[in-house]
């Protein structure tokens, strides 16, 4: 979703927010625009539809410059088009602006203040900066005063950046509800939508609250609260290796995540395990959660169905009843809570805008709440009781993958604890149970030829596809629809086995592909029913079971894990479909159309 960018110092501002930008393009975009101020205080604005290498094309070279802001935008008022593409100037051209989050009191503004003015643009971000314009100009304000008065008039969320072209060496920011760093550094600063922006200049970032306004010069950060309190935060060590930032000899992202997987799963052993081999958590988690008569995991997308499989660990290894939730959906049509709730959040960039508004309401009401987060310091980590992090690495494929499987491993370390301080967990040891599912998928992983040319065989060319499973293997099916359906473009539903014949399995046609995953041994006979009902209409179905379920004619087998542990490794295989599927379809596996990586809009 949107990202900014902005630089002032003595270096090349353009070539620093170009790079910036890049690192921001996995958030997924489909314009993008840089604004840059030459010494001799002019003004230059290169707006371009498509990717930062379009935009690149158009910049020119011969002008050095050392303060300006720059924009990733992903479409919510007005088409993707170089007149939508950010930063937006006021009719003056005196003021520019970057945006990221959603004004919904733009209509009104525009009635209310700036009915004179022709717009040029669809968007509401334009609203803001006319707006910074008519005040500056009708109260004879400086910058700041009618940044400050437009921010007060508006409704929403945002992060902005903001340059006055008679003041070229401050840039002015904001932020509500949607992410935004000052990075520091020797004789330059710098806001940015992510640490990853500007990793490469500063390992040095400062987090900024809702409401909370920041004047930028080459050598002074001035954080300022609405009433005019100065705030002085000290910045945080960002650590981010820019290694994992590379792609090595992988073609794409999703490819190398997926890859990554064993690894990280034998990070976060090691990052929650003790001396004795055992997971053991910070003890204030483990002590709310006792306390509490219910867990409400609250997610979205990927995350989402990492909660489904999280709720059979907390279920079954200790003891809580845990109800799952769409964040979309549960903080507008709250269901009646028990009398001691414990929320987790999860959320592989902690930015999520559905998740935060949740959590928002949950403070208010008191309630305990953990993040289980990728990205340490997000808005999520940060207004929780508790952060777990997930020790993944930067994802930064659209697709999510290595977030998931690294979701269910902290759930699953988190589950034993608490089982283990309520004397259940008997002589279970997950860790070593996970370690010999990080072997399990090296062994799938090594088998990609042949998973390649099952999506070939099975996907490369149709139309629709179903997976269906049932228990902890529909929860598998579910997110294994979403990947294929998200980088591939072929329409996948997720189904629970049984429920298929109760109307859906009117869509068999010949040919349909139907991928059944089978892992546990109470209901393989059900589900193989299943498979023998949408074959006799015609179906092309795949089986992937595992070891100790499989038949002769299964076409792909997984090695035997603990059962509670079973979608770490029946995922995998549904992961490298969906790239290979992508893959041999010819889309951009990574940047998958109309998707975004951190959504921070609701
Ligand atoms: C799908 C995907 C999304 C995210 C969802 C939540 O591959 O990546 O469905 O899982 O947008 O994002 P986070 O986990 O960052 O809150």
């Amino acid at each position: 979703m949107c990202g900014i960018v902005g630089y002032i110092g003595n270096q090349d501002a353009k070539s620093i927010l170009l790079q910036g930008l890049e690192k921001l393009e996995y958030r997924g975009y489909d314009s993008s625009g840089i604004f840059v101020v030459d010494e001799n205080k002019n003004g230059h604005l290169f707006k371009e539809k498509g990717r930062i290498a379009d935009l690149k094309k158009i910049i020119e070279t011969d002008t050095f410059c050392t303060v300006g802001i720059g924009h990733t935008r992903w479409a919510t008022h007005g088409r993707p088009s170089v007149k939508n593409a950010h930063p937006h100037q006021a009719a003056n051209h005196q003021f520019t602006l970057v945006h990221n989050g959603v004004i919904e009191n733009f209509l009104e503004l525009r009635e209310t203040y700036l009915s004179d003015i022709s717009l040029s643009s669809d968007t509401d971000t334009e609203i803001i900066v006319q707006l910074i314009a008519y005040f500056a100009e009708k109260e004879q304000s400086s910058t700041f005063e009618a940044f400050k008065k437009t921010i007060s008039k508006l409704k929403g969320s945002y992060a902005l950046a903001l340059i006055d072209i008679n003041q070229p060496d401050i840039i002015y920011a904001a932020k509500n509800k949607s992410p935004l760093l000052v990075g520091k550094g020797e004789s330059f600063n710098a806001v940015c939508s992510d640490a990853m922006a500007m990793i490469q200049e500063t390992n040095q970032f400062v987090e900024l609250m809702d409401g909370e306004l920041v004047t930028l010069t080459r050598d002074e950060v001035k954080i300022e609260t609405q009433d005019g309190t100065i705030i002085n935060r000290a910045p945080y060590t960002a650590e981010i290796n820019l290694n994992d930032l590379d792609l090595g000899t992988y073609p794409y992202y999703m490819a190398k995540e997926i890859d990554e997987q064993p690894a990280v799963l034998r990070k976060i052993i090691q990052a929650y395990q003790n001396d004795l081999g055992q997971f053991q958590l910070d003890k204030d988690i483990i002590t709310s959660l006792k306390d509490s008569d219910r867990v409400y995991i609250i997610a979205c997308g990927t995350s989402y169905n990492a909660g489904w499989a999280g709720k059979h660990l907390l279920e079954n290894l200790a003891h809580i009843p845990t109800e799952v939730h769409l964040s979309s959906e549960f903080g507008h049509n709250m269901p009646i809570l028990t009398k001691k709730p414990f929320f987790i959040f999860l959320s592989q960039s902690g930015e999520t805008a559905d998740s935060r508004q949740v959590l928002v309401k949950i403070n208010a009401m008191n309630f305990p709440s953990l993040t289980l987060t990728n990205v340490a310091g997000s808005t999520l980590s940060r207004e929780a009781d508790f952060t777990l992090l997930l020790h993944a690495g930067p994802e930064i494929s659209v697709a999510s993958t290595k977030a998931y499987t690294a979701q269910i491993t902290v759930l699953a370390a988190l589950s034993e604890a608490i089982a283990r301080e309520n004397g259940i967990a008997g002589d279970s040891n997950m860790a070593h149970e996970l370690g010999i599912v990080a072997t399990g998928m090296e062994s799938i992983l090594s088998e990609k030829t042949h998973i390649e040319h099952l999506a070939t065989e099975y996907l490369r060319t149709s139309r629709n596809a179903f997976y269906i499973g049932r228990g902890v293997d529909y929860y598998v099916v579910m997110e294994a629809a979403l990947k294929l359906k998200e980088v591939s473009y072929v329409q996948t539903e997720g189904f629970a086995a049984g429920e298929l014949k109760h109307g859906t399995i009117a869509l068999i046609e010949e040919n349909t592909p139907v991928i059944a995953i089978i892992t546990d041994k109470v209901t393989a006979g059900h589900t193989r029913g299943n498979v023998q009902e949408v074959n006799a209409r015609g179906a092309h179905s795949l089986v992937i079971a595992m070891e100790g379920l499989e038949q002769e004619s299964d076409q792909f087998v997984l090695p035997e894990v603990h059962p509670l542990l079973t979608p770490l490794v029946s995922v995998v295989p549904t992961q490298l479909l969906a790239y290979y599927t992508s893959l041999h379809r010819g889309n951009d596996v990574d940047k998958p159309r109309n998707l975004a990586k951190s959504v921070t809009v609701e």
